[in-house]
């Protein structure tokens, strides 16, 4: 009898090939190449500067690299005008500074989400079955009850959360949080963590998130990427993420085990 067979190797979501970033005359990333696996949950490490933030720009289009690609499986290269509109338009992103409008309700930043489904110029009121979307959103966040509040008005957290909605309600492909629970509490982390592997086990989900809580990322991520002076010196699935693993991305001066 033969071996049982393995399966074959998930698709890649997003392939990111020698991909250089470069930033106030800078290169922030280095050739830096990595696969994002198809219905999974990839966690990006690393030191504050390293160009984490560099990175989740760079795959959602926003940052244009000075080397390399990131090609987006059944779209195509993000270098190429049509293939990076298709891919934002899959693609909802968190952002580190919450990016949301202070003077507008909290429902309407969520509704902000679902611009790019309508009419760029439109002044027409968002339609019942949309501001319901939204409401929706902002309860799965825990924050409908302060939907209509000036977002100006809100803490940090509940920020946060109304950026997460924001993402959410665009019923993404593909969703890039940016230290998207660093102003929530740790409780709130994981529930919203837990609800984000929910819609990633329903399907048709791929997620990529910046965490510098690293247990978390431990917990809740499939694979961990870890960057290090530019490039990534970690790669592999969240449970090989070990103590040295660690160190060698944020103490990489001690690697090797140097004595006093
Ligand atoms: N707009 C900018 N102009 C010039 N340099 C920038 C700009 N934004 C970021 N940088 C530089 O790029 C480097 C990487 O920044 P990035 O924001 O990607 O880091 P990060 O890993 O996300 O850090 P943090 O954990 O603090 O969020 C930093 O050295 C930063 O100073
Ligand atoms: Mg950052």
């Amino acid at each position: 009898m033969g071996a049982p067979m393995d399966p074959p190797p998930a698709p890649a979501a997003i392939t990111v090939d020698r991909l250089t970033v470069q930033r106030g005359g800078r290169d922030i990333l280095r050739e830096v190449s990595l696969t994002v696996t198809d219905g999974t949950i990839t966690a990006v490490v690393g030191p504050s500067g390293v160009g984490k933030s560099t990175l989740m720009g760079a795959l959602n289009g926003l940052l244009r690299p000075s080397g390399g690609t990131v090609s987006v499986a059944g779209i195509g290269c993000l270098d190429d005008a049509g293939a990076l509109r298709e891919a934002r338009r899959r693609t909802a992103t968190i952002f580190q500074d919450h990016a949301l409008i202070d003077r507008l309700p909290a429902i309407d930043n969520v509704l902000l989400g679902l611009a790019d489904t309508r009419h760029p110029l439109s002044l027409l009121p968002w339609s019942q079955s949309l501001r319901r979307r939204a409401a929706q959103a902002l309860d799965e966040v825990g924050l409908l009850n302060r939907a209509t509040t000036r977002t100006g008005h809100l803490s940090g957290g509940e920020r946060q959360r109304v950026g997460i909605a924001r993402a959410l309600v665009r019923c993404p492909c593909l969703l890039l949080g940016d230290e998207p629970f660093a102003s929530v509490d740790s409780a709130l982390a994981r529930r919203l963590g837990e609800d984000i592997r929910r819609l990633v086990a329903r399907g048709g989900l791929t997620v990529v998130l910046v965490l510098h809580q690293l247990q978390m990322a431990r917990t809740l991520a499939d694979r961990i990427i870890g960057l290090s002076d530019g490039r990534v010196a970690f790669d592999g699935p969240a449970g090989s993420f070990d103590a040295a693993a660690e160190a060698g991305i944020f103490a990489p001066h001690l690697r090797g085990g140097a004595s006093p």
